[in-house]
């Protein structure tokens, strides 16, 4: 019944999985000065590191994660602001059950920096998603999204800021929706068993 989460950072997505009282069997890193692993820890959930530093190749590095998330058993391995590329194998390993958040609203701003990079193509809603992982960078089926305004005056940080506070909606929710066996996917589309709203809209605060 139990999460994996996977952190690199300051982990404000793991906390709000552990607020939601989900099952986080273990955090794993990929650099032991994150600061995720650290409050993982204090919280009694086993924090551990697999250092990328220490694998010469990306598949010995993600064979090394995998044996170490394998260890748990989990039924599903959650990215929380893991900061590195997974191999095809990695993806593959862990198909259908290996889910991220990602700071816009996807197809659009796949990668870094999405926060700058909607405020300068003048996007006037953007957000998050949380999605299956696929092969492909930041792509895979969307499982739900939130979605915000974006204001006149608004720097990257106030928008980050103001989407952050959505991805610690979203993502507890969808996985949630996970453990208890409501997503279906079918043609690369996610629905929820019971028709659970897949998109949240907040222009509050
Ligand atoms: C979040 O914005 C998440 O969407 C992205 O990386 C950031 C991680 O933040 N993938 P945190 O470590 O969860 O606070």
């Amino acid at each position: 019944m139990s999460v994996v989460v996977l952190i690199s950072g300051r982990g404000s997505n793991m906390q709000a999985l552990l607020d939601a009282g989900l099952p986080v069997a273990a955090v794993i890193g990929n650099t032991a000065d994150a600061a995720a692993l650290e409050i993982a820890a204090r919280r009694g959930i086993g924090a551990s590191v697999v250092e990328h530093k220490d694998y010469g190749t990306r598949e010995e590095f993600d064979a090394a994660l995998a044996a170490e998330i394998d260890r748990h058993s989990p039924r599903l391995v959650a990215l929380a602001g893991f900061m590195r590329i997974l191999t095809p194998g990695f993806v593959a390993h862990y198909a259908g059950r290996l889910v991220n958040i990602h700071p816009s609203l996807l197809p659009a701003f796949p990668g870094l920096d999405t926060h700058r990079r909607a405020l300068a193509a003048g996007v006037k809603v953007h957000g998050c998603s949380v999605h299956f992982v696929s092969e492909q960078l930041d792509h895979g089926p969307i499982i739900v999204q939130a979605a915000v305004s974006v204001r006149p005056g608004d720097t990257p940080d106030l928008l980050a800021a103001r989407v952050l506070r959505q991805e610690h909606v979203v993502y507890p929710r969808a996985v949630g929706w996970f453990l208890d066996g409501k997503l279906v996917v079918r043609n690369g589309v996610v629905s929820v068993k019971g028709n659970d709203a897949q998109l949240v809209y907040s222009d509050r605060d």
